[in-house]
């Protein structure tokens, strides 16, 4: 869907040009990340109202380095550089770029010398940025003038306001950049003339329009995992093509307590999505019967998963595009720094590898997206808060939370220790703080007392932690009371469990789950 009111962003390989994109879009506008060689006459053709030239991790001076085409300058569309493309726009256009080894990281005070510049309106006149670059402009081309500078570097921000062309030499889309939002909104609404007219509503609308132009008659596979991820793209595909779209969840037999109900409920039901659901239970327990390897018990994992899911695939038919809840923190680092944004693509790590007779062509709708963005488009799509306010769960499931041998009966014990876990933590107010928490069978028994009997039963971890990411994580402090309640309720409930424990340790150097 062609629009009419939307900012380029082209990407010379920073790891945060997407935070660009998306700073832009919380605007109100929308915002499309390009490589960085478009040509100008394609831009210029679809016409946005200002180009973003993002950071890099080239050097401009470097024979090799990325550039973007030199006739952007001439088309007359307002452009924005920011520290690469602040080096790359004076380079291109005359001035000098100092190539240095030394590199500048970090927050730093910024003086505006030029406060009516139009990026700066209703700016404090010294304000905190963030820098990160080796290489600063030396000289600046003619026609432009400089319009800040801080300790280290004396060309921080430089403008042609006649040619509508400006530079900065930090990063005004992270938030270390206090003020950063609003340069960005005075890039897009005074100096481009955005309007504001993009919602969640309008990414819905483009998507589907893109997806069934895409698509026409064919067939779109989707391998539903019930995760937040999966289940929007079922929702915003179903949406797009109905009935073309086929998906499929496998019943691994290693999910929590109601999870298949749940799905089958919600995706075959109510939204009346074409679900093929496959009960492999049984198969996955028997190919882990007596494996305690954590490795070994992912790798059977994968294996009977890619098998399962290419038996329903083919089962359903010749199909010719294969649909992943993809979102861009997984496409990020496998983008090449200068491959632009559709160079390599990392394999999902449910669906890779399939057999050789399953070729597909993929669909990732949401591989521009940030995860709470995701979570805004399953809202307007009208999925439950159950769903778009999951916490992330494994693709092995339940395998990882039961160290030592996977059984029926170990298996029933944490998935019920599990639910209690859940429905306590839920009745927190600001239980959508917790990232994660769960509950892990340990592979040991301890000694308790039941009435006069003595007892010798199964132990339960309790895991609760908060995240950003993931990535590094710190235990929560639940509440004495809450955990009193789990504690209670599981050894009071769970037959076969007689002692409840907390981990208290946080990643690094532990890791979330205990596996
Ligand atoms: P760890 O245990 O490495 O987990 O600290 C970090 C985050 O990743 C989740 N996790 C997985 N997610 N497939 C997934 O989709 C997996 O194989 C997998 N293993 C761990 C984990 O739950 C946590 O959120």
């Amino acid at each position: 869907m062609p629009q009419k009111n939307w900012i380029a962003v082209l990407d010379f390989g920073s790891q945060v040009t997407q935070l660009i994109a998306r700073r832009i879009r919380e605007q109100k506008v929308y915002c499309e990340i390009l490589r960085f060689d478009t040509p100008a006459a394609t831009l210029k053709a679809r016409a946005p109202k200002g180009i973003i030239l993002s950071g890099g991790p080239c050097s401009v001076p470097d024979a090799g380095s990325p550039a973007c085409d030199p006739a952007l300058f001439d088309t007359g569309i307002p452009i924005l550089g920011i520290c690469y493309g602040m080096q790359l726009t004076a380079h291109l256009l005359g001035g000098k770029v100092h190539a240095s080894a030394k590199r500048e990281y970090g927050k730093a005070m910024m003086r505006i010398t030029t406060p009516d510049s139009p990026l700066f309106t209703g700016l404090d006149s010294t304000l905190q940025v963030w820098m990160s670059h080796g290489d600063k402009v030396e000289k600046l081309p003619d026609g432009f003038s400089v319009t800040a500078d801080s300790e280290n570097c004396a060309f921080a921000a430089m403008q042609n306001p006649q040619k509508k062309i400006y530079g900065v030499q930090f990063h005004p889309e992270v938030i270390h950049t206090p003020q950063g939002a609003e340069m960005l909104w005075n890039f897009a609404y005074t100096i481009c003339g955005c309007e504001a007219d993009w919602e969640m509503t309008s990414f819905i609308e483009h998507t589907v329009a893109s997806v069934r132009q895409r698509v026409g008659d064919k067939q779109v596979l989707l391998g539903l995992s019930g995760g937040v991820d999966s289940s929007v793209v079922a929702a915003l595909l179903h949406k797009a093509i109905g009935k073309q779209l086929h998906c499929v969840f496998v019943d691994n037999g290693l999910l929590r307590l109601n999870e298949v109900h749940d799905v089958e409920t919600l995706f075959g039901n109510a939204f009346g999505i074409d679900l093929h659901v496959a009960r492999a239970g049984d198969t996955f327990l028997a190919a882990l019967h007596g494996v305690t390897d954590p490795e070994t018990k992912r790798k059977i994992i994968g294996k009977v998963f890619i098998d399962t899911f290419a038996e329903k695939a083919r089962q359903i038919g010749p199909v010719d595009f294969l649909a992943q809840g993809t979102l861009y923190p997984d496409v990020i680092e496998s983008i090449s720094p200068i491959g632009g944004p559709s160079a390599t693509i990392k394999s999902h790590h449910n669906v890779g590898g399939l057999p050789a007779d399953l070729k597909f062509a993929l669909i990732e709708p949401l591989r521009e997206l940030f995860k709470d963005e995701v979570r805004e488009v399953g809202r307007a799509l009208g999925l439950p808060g159950y769903v778009v306010d999951r916490q992330p769960f494994p693709g092995p499931g339940l395998a990882v939370r039961i160290i030592g041998a996977i059984t029926a009966e170990r298996l029933r014990i944490l998935r019920e220790a599990d639910l209690r876990v859940r429905e306590e933590i839920m009745k927190m107010e600001n239980h959508l703080d917790v990232w994660q928490y769960f509950a892990v069978l340990l592979p040991i028994q301890s000694v308790g007392v039941m009435g006069d009997d003595r007892t010798y039963e199964h132990v339960i971890a309790v895991r609760a932690v908060e995240s950003r990411d993931g990535m590094t994580a710190d235990w929560y402090k639940l509440p004495y009371a809450v955990m009193d309640s789990i504690s209670n309720r599981i050894i009071n409930e769970v037959k076969g469990v007689n002692r409840v424990v907390y981990d208290i340790s946080s990643k690094p150097p532990s890791t979330i789950e205990w596996e």
